[in-house]
């Protein structure tokens, strides 16, 4: 196509889809699925079907022969392995991945919900794209992922961004082939939400990030529904897969020469318990999986109401499973935690970070907290200090209260002014930094294992790891050293990272460092 054609095409389909958009309910049902986030509230009984026969339609599968494909993920690591689903469905359908997103033939944009600011970002990237679709209007531009579920999202995309060809849910990524094909054929923008989530897939093509680490969902969907969340009404009900799927995924990575796996839920405690006559949960797996030859295990994330005695025990007896657990409290005040629904107290989170203190003396915690929660009080907000004192976690990752429709708490009114929030998270930000501080500096002189994953992004003659506690150390070392676990032993600790020198390669694993 000459560079005339090009922008006649171009106009044509933005003006086709600037008609279409003034008017969208009416399109043809096939091409328009529009999400509820009423009808995701829903949890029905209805039974979750387990489909091991998946595949791609033949007559996909030349589709993007010669073609490439470009992902760009935000959010959790549930979205970063979706998107390696995403890489191997559009493999398998013949498209190479480029790097490059000018080059690219179908670019996807997986999409997180989770606060305000992460779909800020979403929306300025689609809006860069436009002039990207306008100088190459052939090219196939698709969002993906939790801010596709939600109905105000895909309203304003239909409204002001006719740039996008198609809008697809989370769960409706194993469509991706009839939905990819319906966006080449149709001029309209092709949306297609489900709402409720569908059967488990279990044998869809996956292209892995990389060959050291892996992540292995156990479960999707959450059922807690914590006032102020949009994953329930994104991901769907639980449904966990059936434990011989996962093990079998687990010795196949192990085979395979991964090093470590993350097994990955929203809610991982709940493993087990959707599934009717299965009195198997996340302990037995974990215990099932230290039974398989991978040096490291991890698992996130866990919720602190039903962390059990016998997760406690398995992590306990050492294995394969690293004694790190994240386990986010969100907030330390007994008032503050009943109005966000997370169904413990103050009290009952300590005595469990006790309990794991007790079993497991070498664990580190790290936590998830939230501040300026609606009418947060200062002196509640203070008891959130002063729990992350009790505990001594080693990290937490920190958010100010983001309102998000549809959820219980953005019908509360809120009396807290913006600045005290921001001044909030920055006083609770300098106790995360410097417990975190205290944490790296432990390691001073100390021998530590580390896989190692490559060069250093700062500096490409240094190569680095993670301890099994996911502290980064930065050292000198042989290629060959990568994706091996060595020792290292500890110079000096960094804010964020340890400087160390290398000693040879590990005799054997250990999670214990
Ligand atoms: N506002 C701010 N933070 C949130 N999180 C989840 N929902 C919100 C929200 N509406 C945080 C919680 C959760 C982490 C993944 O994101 O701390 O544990
Ligand atoms: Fe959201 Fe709560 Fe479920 Fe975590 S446990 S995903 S915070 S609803």
């Amino acid at each position: 196509m000459n560079e005339e054609q090009r922008k006649s095409t171009s106009i044509d389909i933005l003006a086709e889809r600037d008609k279409k958009a003034k008017d969208y309910s009416k399109y043809f049902e096939h091409v328009y699925q529009p999400p509820s986030l009423k009808e995701a509230r829903k949890r029905g009984k209805e039974e979750v079907n387990y489909n091991r026969d998946f595949q791609i339609d033949e007559k996909y599968r030349n589709m993007g022969n010669g073609k490439t494909f470009l992902i760009k993920t935000y959010g959790c690591q549930m979205n970063a392995h979706d998107t390696e689903v995403m890489a191997g469905i559009l493999g398998a359908l013949g498209y190479t991945a480029t790097e490059d997103i000018n080059q690219a033939d179908v670019i996807l944009i997986n999409t997180c919900a989770i606060r305000e600011n992460a779909e800020n970002k979403v929306f300025s990237e689609i809006g860069n794209l436009k002039h990207l679709k306008k100088e190459k209007p052939e090219t196939v531009i698709g969002v993906c992922g939790c801010m596709s579920q939600e109905e105000s999202v895909v309203n304003k995309i239909l409204k002001s961004y006719q740039n996008v060809d198609m809008i697809f849910g989370t769960h409706n990524i194993h469509r991706l082939p009839e939905i990819l094909e319906e966006a080449y054929l149709s001029k309209a923008m092709v949306v297609e939400v489900w709402s409720k989530e569908g059967d488990v897939i279990e044998n869809i093509p996956k292209v892995r990030e990389g060959k050291i680490k892996a992540w292995v969902n156990i479960m999707y969907g959450c059922d807690k529904f914590c006032t102020y969340c949009i994953v329930p009404f994104t991901r769907g009900k639980e449904r966990s897969r059936h434990p011989e799927d996962i093990i079998e995924e687990v010795r196949d990575l192990a085979r395979q020469g991964y090093q470590e796996i993350t097994l990955l839920g929203q809610n991982v405690n709940s493993y087990g318990k959707d599934i009717e006559g299965l009195a198997y949960g996340l302990g037995d797996l974990l215990e099932d999986i230290t039974q398989i030859d991978i040096p490291r295990v991890r698992f996130t994330t866990s919720h602190p109401w039903d962390f059990t005695d016998r997760m406690i025990e398995v992590i306990a007896n050492g294995g394969n499973i690293v004694p790190h657990i994240h386990l986010p409290v969100q907030s330390g005040n007994n008032a503050v935690l009943k109005i966000m629904g997370r169904k413990y107290t103050r009290e009952s989170y300590l005595e469990l970070v006790d309990r794991i203190k007790a079993k497991i003396p070498n664990v580190a915690l790290t936590t998830d907290i939230i501040v300026g929660y609606p009418n947060e009080t200062e002196a509640q907000f203070e008891e959130t200090l002063s729990l992350y004192e009790e505990v001594g976690f080693e990290h937490a990752y920190t958010y100010i209260y983001s309102q998000r429709d549809g959820t219980p708490a953005a019908k509360m009114k809120d009396n807290v002014p913006t600045d005290v929030k921001k001044e909030r998270l920055q006083r609770l930000n300098k106790k995360v930094s410097y417990y975190s501080e205290q944490a790296m500096k432990r390691y001073e002189g100390q021998i530590v294992q580390v896989l190692c994953e490559g060069a250093s992004k700062k500096d490409e003659h240094v190569l680095a790891g993670y301890t099994s506690k996911n502290k980064l150390v930065n050292f000198k070392a042989p290629n060959e050293m990568i994706g091996q676990l060595v020792d290292v032993q500890v110079d000096e600790a960094k804010q964020y990272s340890l400087n160390g020198t290398f000693l040879r390669a590990s005799e054997k694993a250990v999670v214990t460092q």
